[in-house]
C-alpha cells in the first residue's frame, strides 16, 4: 500500500502566550523558567522592557529563558528611558496597562509602524480605575503612572467595571494587568470573545476560574484581594498563527503533497478561526488535545494533502469567525483567491490598524498578481479561481508586515513560471523568523515527489 509521505513541522512557543508567560514570570515572586520560546523580535521587545524594569531575565540554553519575578509592579525600578517595545502591539498594549500602576512615569515607544497604531484606545481599560494615559496625537510614545495614577490605594470595595467595547485581547489583557494594582474587586467585559490566553494563564496560576465566557456574558472578574502570583515552570505551545501557514501551504500545494503535522501545538479555541474556516474551504485536517498546560490545550494539527479534483470552495465568514482568525485573515483572502466562487470578509475594520493596512496591503499584493479582489471599508470581495496561476515576474510589498511578507512567500507556490519577489520580506523575523528555512525543506520535498511521479508515470 501507498503510505502518504508525512512532513514534520515543529513550533516554537506561542507569540501571545509567550508575551503573557514573561509577564506573569516579572510579577511573580521568586525564579521562573519559560522554555520552547522562539527567536522573534517581538518577544526581545518585551524581555528588553522588563529589564530596563529591573527583572533580571537570563538565557539558560537557546531556547529557554529563566526570569526572577519581582514580585509585583511595585517591585518595578523606574526605568532611565523610555521603554522600547519595537513593533510589538502586544508589548505595548499589556505593558502600558501594568505599568500604569506604577508610581513613577513610564514611556513606553516603538519603531515607526508602532508609532502610527491607535494607543488612545488604552483610556477605556484605564479610566474606569482613575489612571490616565498620555500618548503623542494618540499614537506612541506613550506615557502612563506617576501622577497619572493618583488614585492607587483605594479605601472602598466598590466593583469596578471595565467595558472594553471591542473584541480586543490586547484591550483586555491591558485592563486585566492594570487592574492587577487595584484594591478593588475588578470585572473586564467585551463585546465579543477575543483570545483569552491572559485569563487563562491568570486563571491557572491562582488556581482560580476567573472567566465567564458563557453566551450571555463574556468577562473576567478580579476579586479585590489579589493574590501573589505563583512563579512558572511552562513550556510554551506552539503558536497557531504559525502553524495557519502551513494550513495554507497544504492547500496550495499539489495533491501528491505530504501530510504535515504539528505537535506540541496550542489548540486554544479562540485561536482556531482559520481551523473550521480551512475545514468549511474543504481542507481535511484534524486536531487532537492531549493536555491542558497553564489552562492552553496543547495536542496536534493534522493537515491531510488536497484530494484530486477537489476544489477549495469560497466561504463568507461571521462575526466571530473574523475575531477567532484575525491575524489569519491575510491567509483567508489568499486561500480565497484559489476558491471556487466569491468570499466575503466585512466586520475586519481591525486589520487596517495592525502592523500595515493589512487590508490594502492584501488587496494591493493580490491584486498585482491578478487576482480579482476588492477591498471594502472593513474587509474584501474576493473572486476566486482554482485554476489561477501565476506565470510571469512580479514584486509585492510586504509593507514591513511580517504576515504579509509570509503569505507571499506561499503564493509562491502557484508560481508556474517567472519569480515573486517580495521587498523586505526579512521581516518576518518579528513572529517566525524560522519559517523560510522550513518552508524551503518543504518545497525541495515537493521537487522531490514529483520528480518520482514523473519517473513513475
Ligand atoms: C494579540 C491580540 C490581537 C492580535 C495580536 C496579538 C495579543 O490583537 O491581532 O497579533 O497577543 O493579545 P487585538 O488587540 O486586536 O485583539
Amino acid at each position: 500500500m501507498n503510505q502518504t509521505p508525512t512532513f514534520h513541522v515543529p513550533l516554537f512557543g506561542d507569540k501571545s502566550i509567550t508575551h503573557r508567560a514573561f509577564i506573569f514570570a516579572a510579577l511573580a515572586k521568586g525564579e521562573s523558567v519559560i522554555r520552547n520560546v522562539g527567536g522573534g523580535a517581538d518577544l526581545a521587545s518585551t524581555r528588553g522592557a522588563l529589564r530596563a524594569l529591573g527583572v533580571s531575565i537570563e538565557r539558560l540554553d537557546s531556547f529557554s529563558w529563566s526570569v526572577r519575578g519581582v514580585g509585583g509592579v511595585q517591585g518595578f525600578q523606574e526605568p532611565v528611558e523610555a521603554l522600547d517595545c519595537g513593533n510589538s502591539g502586544t508589548t505595548i498594549r499589556l505593558l502600558a496597562g501594568l505599568l500604569s500602576g506604577c508610581s513613577f512615569p513610564v514611556t513606553l515607544s516603538g519603531d515607526l509602524s508602532l508609532c502610527r497604531r491607535p494607543m488612545s484606545r488604552l483610556e477605556r481599560a484605564l479610566s474606569p480605575l482613575g489612571r490616565g494615559l498620555e500618548t503623542d496625537q494618540g499614537g506612541a510614545p506613550i506615557i502612563v503612572g506617576g501622577e497619572r495614577s493618583s488614585a492607587l490605594t483605594h479605601q472602598d470595595q466598590e466593583l469596578i467595571i471595565i467595558d472594553t467595547l471591542a473584541a480586543s485581547a490586547q484591550l483586555k489583557s491591558a485592563a486585566l494587568l492594570a487592574g492587577l494594582s487595584d484594591p478593588r474587586p475588578i470585572v473586564v467585559r467585551e463585546s465579543r470573545l477575543s483570545r483569552d490566553h491572559s485569563e487563562r494563564m491568570l486563571s491557572a496560576l491562582w488556581g482560580s476560574e476567573l472567566k465567564d465566557h458563557s453566551s450571555e456574558s463574556l468577562q473576567t472578574s478580579l476579586p479585590a484581594l489579589k493574590p501573589a502570583l505563583k512563579s512558572l515552570d511552562f513550556t510554551s505551545p506552539g503558536d497557531f498563527s504559525s502553524a495557519a501557514f502551513w494550513i495554507a501551504i497544504s492547500a496550495l500545494s499539489p495533491p501528491a503533497a505530504p501530510t504535515i503535522t504539528l505537535d506540541n501545538l496550542n489548540l486554544n479555541p479562540t485561536r482556531m478561526g482559520l481551523y473550521h474556516l480551512a475545514s468549511r474551504m474543504g481542507i481535511r485536517l484534524e486536531a487532537q488535545v492531549k493536555e491542558c498546560r497553564l489552562g492552553e490545550p496543547v495536542g496536534t494539527l493534522i493537515i491531510y494533502p488536497r484530494a484530486i479534483h477537489q476544489p477549495l470552495k469560497a466561504v463568507n465568514l461571521s462575526r466571530q469567525e473574523v475575531v477567532d482568525a484575525l491575524d489569519e485573515l491575510p491567509l483567508v483572502a489568499l486561500l480565497a483567491s484559489f476558491a471556487e466562487g466569491q468570499t466575503t470578509v466585512s466586520g475586519a475594520r481591525e486589520l487596517r490598524v495592525k502592523e500595515s493596512d493589512r487590508i490594502e496591503a492584501m488587496t494591493e499584493g493580490l491584486s498585482r498578481l491578478g487576482v480579482e479582489i476588492s477591498s471594502t471599508e472593513d474587509g474584501w470581495v474576493i473572486n476566486g479561481d482554482p485554476q489561477r496561476s501565476f506565470d510571469g515576474s512580479y514584486t509585492v510589498e510586504s509593507h514591513g508586515d511580517h504576515r504579509i511578507a509570509m503569505c507571499f512567500m506561499i503564493a509562491q507556490l502557484k508560481q508556474s513560471e517567472g519569480l515573486l519577489s517580495i521587498v523586505d520580506a526579512d521581516c518576518l523575523e518579528v513572529s517566525y523568523p524560522e519559517f523560510p528555512e522550513k518552508y524551503i525543506q518543504y518545497r525541495a520535498r515537493l521537487e522531490e515527489i514529483s520528480k518520482v511521479s514523473k519517473i513513475k508515470a
